[in-house]
């Protein structure tokens, strides 16, 4: 069924206004979002639709294509947070997010169309928020620019649904340019635009989702977050992002667990500049080591992948990609691999047979062509 079909059948009427916004995958630049670091992801051509018309009461009713039940209605004055759950949450906390910035949000229907995985690790909830958002502004008659959306979306995560993510997922979402990837500095919020195009020189950019699912992430998403800040705290910085003598820290740090967070930090965000350096010296299979020694540093010193990311990384490397990580938060999701363009089937047909060989579920694979982000669809 088409989106506005459906959103005739939930609600007996036309929508009058639609939106899109993709998810994400990063290319490197791993939990260093909330240490005011760097990161380099690129916007998927999948991502959510959100169909919406509006309503001459304070209600909004959320449906979505993909879990096929009735609409769940809310009082829109009474939004708290805590006050909604499961994915309606990431809905009404954008509606709410969007009314503490004072915008005037009214009453509406919405159905909610998703075509990104969802525990994948490659920001479906991003891609909802950020597409919601898009759909009340248009029914507010109200723009914003892109930077307000991807951070009240964030707010919408952190602080309605109590997730305490950096911002890379909802800048990725909102700021995506096909055949780019997004170069954002978490602390000054400058983007830039990095043209990206492997195939163009004969290599593939792989994403396995291991179908894994998230295990305990947001516990230990916060838990690690909450060591960084520690470990700034003692190191007297503002954050991470601003140690600049790796030795110094860690010597000065008697902890060794977080010892290892510092280093993992500290040189991943050197990794995602030597990596622009790269692609701006149009030297893309040279990227490869650097993805391998994220995953080994994400493995090792930040303790956030599993035996299934594992499985996708040392497959793919025997199988010879120049080289392959985990991506996003971590705990399950996704992995890529950066392979020459002719062995990816092959590369794909190693990592399958390995998860039969393991007793795993079949991994999936989905498309990483960079996609445009957040705009109107009709
Ligand atoms: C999740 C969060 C992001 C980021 C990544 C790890 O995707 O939503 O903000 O911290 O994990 O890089």
């Amino acid at each position: 069924m088409s989106p506005t079909s459906s959103f005739a059948a939930v609600y007996g009427r036309e929508p009058e206004v639609g939106w899109r916004s993709p998810g994400r995958v990063n290319l490197i630049g791993e939990h260093t979002d909330y240490n005011d670091g760097f990161v380099l992801p690129l916007a998927l051509r999948s991502g959510t639709r959100v169909d919406a018309a509006r309503r001459h009461d304070r209600v909004l009713r959320m449906a979505s294509v993909q879990s096929g039940t009735d609409p769940v209605a809310v009082d829109l004055d009474a939004l708290a947070p805590g006050s909604v759950e499961g994915w309606t949450a990431y809905v009404a906390g954008t509606a709410w997010a969007l009314l503490e910035a004072g915008v005037d949000v009214p009453g509406a229907d919405l159905v909610v169309d998703g075509t990104v995985p969802r525990g994948a690790g490659l920001s479906s909830s991003a891609s909802l928020e950020c597409a919601v958002a898009g759909a009340l502004l248009a029914l507010a008659g109200t723009e914003l620019p892109l930077r307000d959306v991807a951070l009240l979306a964030q707010h919408a995560e952190n602080d309605f649904v109590g997730m305490p993510c950096g911002a890379m997922d909802q800048f990725a979402s909102t700021h995506g340019r096909a055949g780019h990837l997004l170069l954002l500095d978490t602390r000054s919020l400058e983007v830039r635009h990095i043209p990206f195009d492997p195939g163009g020189v004969g290599l593939a950019l792989l994403v396995v989702d291991t179908r894994a699912p998230h295990r305990l992430v947001d516990g230990e998403y916060a838990a690690r977050r909450a060591s960084c800040e520690e470990a700034a705290r003692r190191l007297g910085v503002r954050a991470l992002r601003d140690v600049t003598d790796l030795d110094g820290a860690l010597a000065t740090l008697d902890d060794d667990t977080l010892r290892r967070r510092v280093r993992h930090v500290v040189t991943e965000n050197r990794r995602v500049l030597d990596v622009v350096d790269l692609l701006e010296a149009g030297d893309v299979p040279a990227l490869g080591p650097l993805l391998t020694a994220s995953h080994v540093s994400l493995r090792d010193d930040y303790e956030v992948s599993c035996r299934e990311l594992d499985l996708v990384v040392d497959t793919a490397l025997a199988a010879g990609a120049l080289g392959a990580r985990m991506t996003g938060g971590g705990f399950g999701g996704s992995a890529i691999a950066l392979v020459e363009g002719d062995a990816a089937d092959r590369v794909r047909g190693r990592i399958t047979s390995a998860f039969r060989a393991a007793g795993l579920t079949e991994p999936a694979y989905v498309d990483a062509e960079p996609g445009d982000g957040y705009g109107p669809v009709r």
